[in-house]
């Protein structure tokens, strides 16, 4: 028995490797059924997910309300574009404006996209509202953000694996320290034509780097002194996952521009989304920006369920009170092991810095055991662990992975 679900994992790999382009570096567990925090291999070894497809899953795999939803909204309409209305798009703008906040939404599928919007959105509204002369306008970014694969978002990205060979890049980016107000200052004070600022309120994938408290306050205040949006890519800080629904209310910051995806839709199908206020959303006209499959009807009944979730479930608080419990624990591990240098985070976006070269493999061998000992995580930059499980985590599941994890490194 053993032996052929060994051939099971062995095929599905094999297969991906001949025929899929190797654009990813997959931790070697196959997946095939997902419940809650939950998920299991084909050889039905069952594993908690400390990764939640990058965050995507907050509300669990296969929640059934979410579910539920998408199937019944599957039986009976799924795409019309946006040649024609549909009944649930008009629903579900007027939800999600009004739970987050804002007068508009533009609805894409990806967070790339969405970013990409955010960006042509920014510079429209500053050669339309603010004269900037026409394609003279600048977007200060951060250094080693992360926001997509597309070629502009590239080309403002500082990772050199995400880069190189990609070329040539889109012009009308400045790049700043991240966590460094000041550096925002000067940047504006020394460069004409700033539209925008673009920030993630966690830097995610650079390794959950969190900015000193005040930062985003800071920035904000900047952006509105002098004239500039303020634009928070919340792809995966956002929807509770910090602990608050938005990571940006932990500074009470409201941005001009606010980017979502990833959780939008608990993971279920690719839902995202750019909300602002009527003087910023209504610089796009018909025919000047749009995809075939952005606001389905299926997208617009997964998201509007997958936020009721969110909000009935009380996920932001779960998030906040749990991701408290699993620093504590490690805190007091790693007062005592040597290989772990530091925990951080907010919510449940958290992350381990091991003691080893940003070129060892450490931080992966810790991976592959913690595989074996039934828990899924992966490193995002060679020395950091990222530690994301869904948000419908309980405490007991919280000190058992917390248990686990410093179980697997006490070991190493
Ligand atoms: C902050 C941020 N922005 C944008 C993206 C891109 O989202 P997607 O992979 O859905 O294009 C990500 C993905 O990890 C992200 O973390």
């Amino acid at each position: 028995m053993l032996v052929k679900d060994n051939n099971a994992t062995r095929a599905a790999i094999s297969l991906e490797d001949k025929y899929g382009a190797h654009n990813y570096h997959p931790l070697p567990v196959v997946l095939s059924k997902g419940e809650g925090v939950f998920v299991w291999d084909v050889e039905g070894k069952k594993y908690f997910d400390f990764l939640s497809a990058y965050s995507a899953v907050n509300q669990g795999h296969c929640h059934p309300r979410i579910i539920n939803q998408l199937k019944e909204q599957a039986s009976k309409l799924t795409l019309t574009s946006r040649a024609f209305y549909n009944d649930q798009l008009g629903v579900y703008e007027k939800f999600i404006t009004r739970y987050f906040g804002f007068d508009k939404v533009l609805p894409m599928n990806t967070g790339a996209e969405a970013v990409e919007t955010a960006i042509k959105l920014c510079r429209k509204y500053a050669y339309e509202k603010k004269g900037i002369p026409e394609d003279q306008a600048k977007i200060i970014v951060c250094e080693n953000n992360f926001h997509g694969r597309t070629t502009t978002i590239i080309s403002f990205s500082n990772d050199e694996s995400a880069r190189k060979n990609f070329g040539p890049y889109t012009p009308g980016f400045i790049k700043i320290p991240y966590d460094d107000a000041d550096a925002l200052e000067t940047a504006i004070k020394s460069h004409e034509h700033i539209a925008g600022f673009l920030v993630e309120p966690i830097q995610g994938e650079a390794g959950v780097f969190v900015p000193s408290e005040g930062y985003l306050k800071r920035t904000k205040e900047i952006c509105e002194q002098n004239d500039i949006l303020f634009i928070a890519d919340e792809v995966q800080t956002g929807v509770a996952r910090t602990g608050k629904l938005l990571a940006v209310e932990h500074e009470n910051v409201k941005p001009d521009i606010l980017i979502l995806g990833k959780a939008l839709s608990g993971g279920v199908y690719p839902v995202s989304a750019v909300l602002a206020n009527d003087p910023i959303m209504e610089v796009i006209k018909p025919g000047q920006h749009g995809s075939t499959f952005g606001g389905n009807p299926i997208a617009a009944a997964v998201a509007m369920e997958a936020l009721k979730v969110v909000t009935d479930e009380n996920l932001a608080e779960n998030a906040e009170k749990l991701g408290k419990i699993f620093r504590e624990e490690l805190h007091e591990f790693i007062n005592e092991n040597p290989l772990v240098l530091a925990v951080r985070g907010k919510g449940l976006l958290n992350a381990i810095l091991i003691n080893d070269t940003e070129d060892s493999s450490t931080a992966w061998d810790i991976c592959m055991k913690l595989k074996e000992n039934g828990l899924l995580a992966k490193p995002t930059h060679g020395n950091i662990i990222r530690f994301a499980p869904p948000l419908v985590i309980t405490e007991a599941q919280i000190r058992t992975c917390a248990q686990i994890i410093k179980e697997t490194i006490a070991a190493m």
